[in-house]
């Protein structure tokens, strides 16, 4: 299935080329952000955030502000015909013809590659679900680029709840495609890091590692990247109470790590970072997410002056076989082709929309 318009679901459908090049020019815009002012006069943005946000819908806003631009959208779909239970197919196309460019977010996985199918404009997934988050992972490539000076050769220690986490997917399989990087996974048996992500990795040739804790790790790490437990994404609250609080980074722990580590956190932070690791010249949060909005700007910038068309579903639609992940776009919303395509050994299907597997 072809659109006439480009969209970005997940940095993985274009080449490593065009990342840099929008990491770079958000590094270009950083620089000199005054030079970029009018670049989107007369372009209207819409957000649709089905789920909250802080940074990134206002990051995007102030991206497109920045530019030149202006804003429509919703961020509390209570609000929206939603509650009067339209499809995100019409909320999507109406929405469509009145903006430029739609940057959405929605707590089901795969809800912005099936806006995409049908809508007269650009998507941006702004987070499905605990699936993928690309224009986080570009706001990380950008961190990285400016504090480490490189995207490569990096140890990259990942913390927290990776099974649900969509901001260390998507930067999972981003930085896998960069020469001699090394990730390892903190996390509790009950939240690894999903079997596809590490066979992403295991495929680009990088290599990782699973540990229990922070400590027995830190002294190894160029990265660390923290995240929350989410407690949005466990079925029950006693789920969520036997995860919460396991990992905890504070000054104690940060003596361990090396002189030049940065400490980075997609945030909000609840309390996986105390509040006293924040005076650490280490601690890079803060402005990860300032990074952020340049990166936004770029990624605007990029898609609105490209106009290419995308294609939107590349597997194949199969009638009568339904997607398992009941956290699927798929089985909320009936009428979207139902598309899988084959894992990489040729054993499994993986559904298009939510990355889900099944045997064949
Ligand atoms: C993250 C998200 O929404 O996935 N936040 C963000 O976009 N900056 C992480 C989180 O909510 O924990």
């Amino acid at each position: 299935m072809y659109s006439e318009y480009q969209h970005l679901i997940d940095l993985s459908d274009y080449p490593v080329s065009w990342w840099k090049k929008v990491v770079e020019l958000g590094e270009k815009i950083y620089q000199s952000p005054a030079d970029y002012a009018h670049v989107c006069d007369g372009k209207i943005m819409a957000t649709l955030f089905y789920e909250p946000s802080t940074r990134t819908q206002m990051s995007f806003q102030t991206a497109m502000i920045r530019l030149g631009g202006q804003i429509i959208g919703f961020d509390n779909p209570a609000n929206s015909s939603v509650s009067k239970g339209e499809t995100i197919k019409d909320t999507t196309k109406i929405v469509s013809n009145y903006a430029d460019v739609l940057v959405m977010r929605h707590p089901v996985a795969g809800a912005a590659k099936a806006a995409s199918l049908t809508t007269d404009c650009s998507v941006i997934n702004a987070g499905d679900g605990g699936h993928l988050h690309p224009t986080q992972t570009l706001t990380d490539l950008l961190t990285l680029k400016i504090e480490k000076q490189t995207l490569s050769g990096l140890t990259i220690g990942m913390c927290g709840d990776l099974l649900n986490g969509r901001t260390v997917h998507s930067l999972c399989k981003a930085l896998s495609q960069f020469e001699n990087n090394k990730f390892i996974f903190m996390s509790t048996p009950e939240l690894r890091m999903p079997a596809y992500i590490k066979d992403i990795i295991k495929a680009s040739g990088s290599v990782y590692e699973e540990v229990n804790t922070i400590e027995e790790v830190i002294d190894k790490l160029d990265v660390l990247y923290m995240t929350r437990i989410q407690q949005e994404r466990f079925a029950s609250v006693e789920e969520y109470l036997a995860q919460k609080d396991t990992y905890v980074l504070d000054a104690e722990k940060m003596k361990g790590a090396k002189k030049d580590m940065i400490v980075m956190h997609p945030l909000p932070r609840v309390d996986e970072i105390t509040i006293e690791v924040d005076d650490d010249a280490r601690a890079m949060y803060f402005k990860q997410a300032k990074y952020g909005m340049y990166v936004r700007m770029a990624l605007i910038m990029t898609i609105l002056s490209e106009k290419k068309s995308s294609e939107t579903l590349k597997g194949k639609v199969y009638t009568g076989v339904r997607c398992d992940n009941p956290r699927c776009i798929t089985n909320h919303e009936e009428y979207l082709p139902k598309s899988f395509r084959f894992s990489r050994d040729e054993t499994l299907l993986e559904c298009e929309y939510c990355d889900e597997r099944k045997l064949i």
